[in-house]
């Protein structure tokens, strides 16, 4: 059987990303161009600014996919993009670049959902067994993502209103650190005690959802008190307060997930998957379901990057998914 190279594509947010993958699980070459020093100054995401910087990189991170593995576009199988969820026209420019390679080189065009994604990047650690439950944990997105078999999703758990790592960046900009905040944040969580009293939400409901915005509101009360009475907090105990908080609600609702849908395989994705923490306590609450094997995404493979579409396009193609040329950017979609 000859095998499957799967050219990828991801420009959902602020990242410009150009993978090309052997058989969903082999990366062959990936490029990613951050714009995150252009959107800093303005404390997120400028959406004008994003489809600009994809728009200037996104032929020259396909000219360097295929030189850097060493083909042409005659050894391709496929084209894989993500085409939603994210900023319309930051995807507009992955979707069309996929779609028009795919057009002059008569491939097969696979849409693929930015979460889809993150979860099947694991498949890079090692070939995922099922049913399977992820943690998939971004700026965008935190829920539970439950797969009885492979190339089925369902969202079993959401939260309510801000995603943890939006949460992260809303807590790190009260704090005055640069956008994203995540990383920072949990560096200096790593280095403080967690000292300061904050609420963890919905840790006594059965269901799997979460809420994560009275978090943030409670550590800018607390901040603003603080200077007020003219006794700043300490930043890193601050950060690990927030941290503490954040993690108690992820691996008691992730304990609760595993017991509703057991399964053979965890997953935790996203962004946030980077986070040490969140790593640590999930290898250890992990011990406590021993048919369970738990897979993180490698931290280098958790942000946003083509590589993990390639992974998912391989998954979607293996399976029949074909989009016809009418693709179009979806800024809303989910599972
Ligand atoms: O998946 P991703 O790259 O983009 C989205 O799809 O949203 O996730 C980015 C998010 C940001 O909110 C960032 O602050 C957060 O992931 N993040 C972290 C860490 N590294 C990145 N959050 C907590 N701890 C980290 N180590
Ligand atoms: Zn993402």
């Amino acid at each position: 059987m000859s095998d499957r190279i799967i050219l990828a594509f991801e420009s959902s947010a602020d990242e410009t990303s150009v993978a090309i993958v052997q058989n969903g699980r082999k990366i062959l070459s990936l490029e990613i161009a951050t714009q995150i020093k252009s959107h800093q100054r303005f404390g997120g995401i400028v959406p004008e600014v994003a489809s600009r910087h994809h728009i200037e990189q996104i032929t020259v991170l396909v000219d360097a996919a295929l030189t850097d593995a060493n083909l042409t576009y005659d050894d391709l199988t496929a084209v894989a993009v993500t085409y939603g969820p994210g900023l319309v026209g930051a995807l507009l420019v992955g979707v069309t670049a996929a779609k028009t390679i795919a057009w002059a080189h008569r491939l097969p065009l696979v849409p693929v959902i930015h979460m889809e994604g993150h979860i099947s990047a694991a498949q890079f650690v090692e070939p995922i067994a099922y049913p399977a439950l992820a943690l998939m944990v971004s700026g965008g997105h935190t829920e539970f993502v439950y797969m009885p078999d492979e190339y089925q999703y369902q969202v079993v758990g959401d939260t309510r209103d801000d995603a943890v790592g939006e949460s992260y960046d809303k807590v790190g900009r009260t704090m005055g650190l640069n956008y994203p905040a995540g990383k920072t944040l949990d560096e200096m969580a790593h280095r403080g005690h967690a000292r300061y009293d904050l609420p963890r939400a919905l840790m006594h409901d059965d269901r799997l959802d979460f809420s994560f915005s009275g978090l943030k509101s409670a550590v800018i009360n607390l901040k603003h008190n603080a200077e007020q009475r003219d006794e700043p907090l300490n930043a890193d105990d601050l950060a690990a307060s927030f941290q503490a908080a954040v993690l108690d609600v992820l691996l008691t609702k992730t304990q609760q997930a595993l017991q509703q849908y057991p399964a053979k395989t965890f997953i935790l994705a996203g962004g946030v998957a980077a986070n040490q923490g969140l790593r640590e306590g999930l290898t250890q609450l992990l011990q406590d379901f021993p048919t369970t094997n738990f897979v993180p995404v490698p931290r280098e493979l958790a942000g946003d990057n083509a590589a993990m579409v390639g992974a998912a396009g391989d998954i979607a193609y293996r399976h029949g998914k074909r989009s016809e040329w009418d693709l179009n950017a979806r800024p809303g979609e989910e599972f």
